[in-house]
């Protein structure tokens, strides 16, 4: 992978920058500006401003700051964060096109650099390898150092999960209770993971709640991932996979079943593919939501019921489908008869010349400035929360090296959409189990505790306390789900289930991902 460096496939970003201060858009006015000084004495306030960049100035804001903190002292819930940081990373054709993470795992920790995935449960790295990815840096582009293999013997904190465990699902291949629980995950036909269940640490780091911030760690279910296969061993996950579903055994369920946070997670994924992920978010007041759908009776995934959606000022009504919300999913599927429909009418409104690829049959030539003008689209929802998508078109230069922006949908058979990276961009995406509900909220990433900070800074001239816009509206009914529901967890059938979804989907994204990236460098 890391030879094709010559990225001949360059995603087109923009348009998110417009957003990114959509949530705090209210006049904001530091309080040690000058502005602020001279609102202070109109007022007849004498007020000494510290000269701007002086060592005084800082120290005042520095004491300003940890006023602050102590204001939000319990106000606010705690963020767990991997102890590396929040940030998300994204690395085109030299990986497999998710986002990964750097997280810590045992004592001594090692560090390893996971990939993301909503769509299954188990968190697993490499591990007493019989087949693994390639571990060496010297085949992936981006990295400067090599990849870790866990060894838990050499952990002091990892023990075996017992074959007894309520958590061992494969508890019935085991020849002895007190032996270690197997596991074997199918990602697709031929993408697999598979070893021993150990218990161990993963550090993380705590902040907001008005805490200091501090190291955390949690005692978590690590897959030793021991044999791989296909798109994991092509490399798509060379170091791991953190899998974020809703299940028991994975860390979301893992952390707030600790009682350290609730059991909820959030990730916003920017316009340059770089992203920010939080354990415990349940996401701002002002976020549009939906509920969480039990698929064929179950709640064993993220998946939600788009109503209708439109398509400039053209809604087609009464097409409603259900879709898993999949962050391992770089493009977005719906269910075959959905997407005739929505790609004919995407077509009939697009102004440009069609120049389709293969597996990509709605490709447009750019114009002279670029992307060529795009319909707007959203998802509608109950309660009439409805979903921007800011972007569906990636851009590409085809065999003619012709400049082509293609909608990144694709069809898929057996009823069900996925929504993929593709349509989370420019949103914090909130994955409240808790609440059963996804939250949306436009973002633009940042740290959220330092859009806290600005959200917080007392505007001198702030009298009336700023409204929200529509933008920010409350989301109605945010509490109708029956909270029994939410408890009934079936852990027994989600296994079967998430790899039935998963079959259809990683499968065909890998499939895609692989061609591409296969195929452009000949070019
Ligand atoms: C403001 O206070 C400073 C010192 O505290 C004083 O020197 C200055 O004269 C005052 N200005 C006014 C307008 O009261
Ligand atoms: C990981 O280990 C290194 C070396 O012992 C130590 O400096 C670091 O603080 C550890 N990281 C965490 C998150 O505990
Ligand atoms: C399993 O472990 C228990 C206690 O650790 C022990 O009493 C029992 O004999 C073990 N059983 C087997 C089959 O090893
Ligand atoms: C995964 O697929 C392999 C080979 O097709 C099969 O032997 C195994 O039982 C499957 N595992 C699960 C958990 O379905
Ligand atoms: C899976 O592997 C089998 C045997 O190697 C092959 O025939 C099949 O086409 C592969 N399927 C996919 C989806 O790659
Ligand atoms: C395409 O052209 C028509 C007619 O000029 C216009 O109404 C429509 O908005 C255009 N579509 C886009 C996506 O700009
Ligand atoms: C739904 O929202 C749209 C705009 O977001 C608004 O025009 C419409 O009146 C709303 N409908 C209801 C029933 O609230």
């Amino acid at each position: 992978m890391g030879t094709q460096t010559a990225i001949t496939f360059v995603l087109w970003m923009s348009l998110y920058t417009q957003f990114s201060t959509a949530l705090y858009s209210s006049k904001l006015v530091h309080r040690f500006s000058e502005e602020a000084v001279s609102y202070w004495s109109s007022k007849g306030k004498n007020i000494t401003l510290p000269k701007l960049g002086s060592l005084e100035h800082m120290k005042v804001l520095l004491s300003s700051d940890l006023k602050r903190q102590k204001l939000k002292l319990g106000s606010q819930d705690r963020l767990l964060i991997p102890s590396q940081g929040s940030e998300t990373f994204f690395y085109g054709n030299d990986m497999g096109w998710l986002h990964y993470t750097w997280i810590d795992i045992g004592t001594p920790n090692v560090s390893f650099l996971v990939a993301l995935d909503a769509g299954s449960d188990l968190f697993w790295v490499p591990c007493r390898c019989i087949q693994c990815a390639p571990l060496s840096s010297s085949y992936y582009s981006m990295l400067d150092r090599d990849l870790s293999e866990y060894e838990p013997s050499r952990s002091s904190t990892s023990k075996p999960l017992s074959c007894s465990h309520q958590l061992c699902e494969l508890g019935l291949n085991c020849q002895s209770p007190n032996g270690s629980c197997p596991y074997s995950v199918n990602y697709s036909e031929n993408t697999s993971s598979s070893g021993l269940l150990f218990e161990d640490q993963l550090y993380l780091t705590s902040s907001g709640g008005g805490a200091p911030e501090g190291s955390i760690q949690a005692q978590v279910i690590i897959g030793c991932g021991s044999k791989q296969s296909g798109s994991d061993l092509d490399g798509s996950a060379p170091d791991g996979l953190l899998g974020l579903g809703p299940g028991k055994i994975a860390i979301p369920s893992l952390l707030a079943r600790s009682g350290l946070v609730p059991h909820s997670f959030s990730y916003c994924f920017d316009n340059s593919y770089s992203g920010r992920m939080y354990f415990g978010d349940q996401g701002p007041a002002t976020q549009r939501s939906t509920t969480f759908v039990p698929y064929k009776g179950e709640y064993s995934g993220y998946f939600i019921e788009v109503e209708d959606y439109c398509i400039g000022s053209f809604c087609l009504k009464q097409n409603g489908f259900q879709a898993q919300v999949d962050s391992g999913s770089s493009f977005t599927y719906l269910p075959s008869e959905d997407y005739k429909l929505f790609v004919a009418e995407f077509d009939k409104q697009m102004n440009a010349t069609r120049s389709g690829i293969e597996k990509f049959p709605y490709c447009y030539k750019a114009r002279s400035h670029g992307q060529p003008d795009v319909p707007s689209m959203k998802f509608k929802f109950a309660l009439n929360q409805s979903f921007v998508i800011e972007n569906p078109m990636f851009h590409i230069i085809d065999y003619q090296g012709d400049d082509l922006y293609c909608l990144g949908i694709q069809p898929l058979d057996g009823g069900i959409g996925i929504i993929g990276q593709n349509f989370m961009m420019g949103y914090r995406l909130v994955f409240d189990w808790e609440n059963l509900k996804l939250g949306w909220s436009h973002s633009n990433c940042q740290d959220i505790r330092d859009s806290d900070r600005v959200h917080l800074t007392p505007s001198p001239n702030s009298a009336v306390n700023p409204l929200p816009t529509n933008e920010q509206q409350r989301t109605p009914g945010g509490h109708a789900v029956v909270p029994a529901v939410a408890r009934r967890a079936p852990e027994e059938s989600s296994a079967a289930l998430s790899v039935h979804i998963l079959y259809n989907h990683y499968c065909k994204t890998s499939l895609l991902l692989l061609h591409l990236t296969l195929w452009l460098p000949f070019w």
